[in-house]
């Protein structure tokens, strides 16, 4: 039986030249016993008729949010709750700016914000539309909140240019629908626990020390554990991400406050991954005011105590000790300097990120890791980190459960 059998897809075609390949996702997934209900903006009906959707489907097509004679067969609410997943596919430039705005001016953009249901878009632009500075930040904005985007392929164009804009062929995307759905419960019954992000170091009421680490590496771990059936607890530092649906959260501020939440955890969890970038130092004294300057002084100096190290003292236990993972941030050595820290650290297994590589590292939306062991090491290719995190998660659980 098909993975998709019966899983019930709201496909949402926007406006674009590449609706009419998505007749043949239509038909795709059918072929692969999908429940399919299609909904069209006005811009799609421009490209193609509704009736050729409806014909594939097997159903009718949604097209207006106050259509009193659709309304009173499937409710508008109703049709986000049906839904497993919403995939929009084309998604123009303009499906995206509503959506990052989260507007809910028409049938479409209102599903997606009534639904609890995932949601995956396939742009399909112009490559100058999609490289414009405004689509890449809402982009980055339905990353962040948790959009799976699928695309865009690089090449040709309707309209004569080349270069990235051109919409996922139909079987790259059934087969990204199927990886969704396909049951990847390798961690079911496990308890996983990951910090992410940074940590902030007080020095007075206004003032603290932290670094540039967004969560996103961790929050993408935390969202693929919880997809391969583990129970997860999620430690995050101050980051402005979503909780990944089903990820027990627990939020935190400096590296003391990690600890205790990480100690905690780590005594009920078969596996630690610590995503985090705790600070290595917080100031020795945090002032209980406002810091004043010393008119007659151009330099000052700040005392600081180094902080626990919280995956070492995990791995480091003797009792209670879950399967341990660390990242290494590094800029130079990458490989050399990892592999003194899997060993420093007594961890089982380091990711290490070369956080100075273009578009990779701290707050990217991609990175370029390198999976240490005791056996030796394994270069991934460069990805985005929801898509590495997937891998990450498999190979740490075969690695964890073999152990
Ligand atoms: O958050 P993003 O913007 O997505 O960026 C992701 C990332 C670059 C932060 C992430 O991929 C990463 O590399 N995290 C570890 C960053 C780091 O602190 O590296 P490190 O080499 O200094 O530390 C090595 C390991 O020890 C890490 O697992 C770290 O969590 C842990 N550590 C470090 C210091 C400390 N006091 N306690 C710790 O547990």
């Amino acid at each position: 039986m098909s993975s998709l059998a019966q899983k019930r897809i709201l496909l949402g075609i926007s406006g674009g030249i590449a609706a009419y390949k998505s007749a043949d996702l239509v038909r795709r997934l059918k072929e692969r016993d999908a429940d399919v209900r299609v909904v069209m903006t006005a811009g799609a009906r421009e490209f193609v008729q509704p009736l050729t959707y409806q014909a594939l489907s097997g159903n009718p097509v949604h097209t207006d949010l106050l259509d009193p004679a659709a309304e009173a067969a499937m409710g508008h609410i109703e049709l986000a709750k049906w839904a497993e997943l919403i995939l929009i596919a084309p998604a123009s430039a303009q499906v995206l700016a509503k959506l990052a705005c989260g507007m809910a001016d028409d049938l479409l953009t209102t599903l997606c914000l009534a639904s609890e249901a995932p949601l995956a878009v396939a742009p399909a632009m112009n490559q100058a539309m999609w490289r414009n500075a405004a689509t890449a930040a809402n982009a980055k904005t339905l990353v962040e909140r948790g959009v799976l985007f699928w695309g865009p392929a690089a090449g040709s164009q309707a309209c004569g240019d080349v270069g990235p804009g051109r919409m996922l062929e139909p079987d790259a995307l059934v087969a990204e629908v199927e990886s969704l759905f396909r049951p990847q419960r390798s961690l079911a019954g496990k308890k996983v626990t990951i910090t992410a992000g940074p940590t902030r170091e007080a020095l007075d009421p206004v003032r603290y020390l932290s670094n540039h680490s967004s969560g996103k590496m961790g929050f993408a771990l935390a969202t693929a554990a919880q997809r391969a059936g583990a129970e997860v607890t999620l430690i995050a530092g101050p980051v402005q991400l979503a909780t990944p649906p089903g990820v027990k959260r627990i939020d935190v501020t400096g590296a003391l406050d990690m600890r205790d939440a990480a100690e905690r955890a780590a005594d009920l969890c078969d596996i630690f991954i610590g995503a985090a970038a705790v600070a290595d130092f917080r100031p020795a004294e945090v002032s209980a005011q406002k810091i004043k300057k010393k008119d007659d002084s151009e330099r000052d100096s700040l005392a600081l105590v180094k902080n626990p190290d919280i995956v070492a003292g995990i791995a480091g236990r003797s009792q209670r000790r879950p399967f341990t993972v660390g990242f290494a941030a590094e800029t130079e050595k990458v490989v050399e300097h990892a592999q003194a820290k899997l060993a420093r650290k007594k961890l089982d297994l380091i990711i290490a990120n070369d956080v100075t590589a273009a578009d990779s590292g701290f707050n990217s939306d991609r990175n370029t890791v390198t999976v240490i062991d005791a056996n030796g090491s394994t270069s991934l290719p460069p990805a985005l980190k929801t898509e590495l995190a997937e891998q990450l998660i498999n190979l740490i659980a075969e690695r964890a459960l073999t152990q």
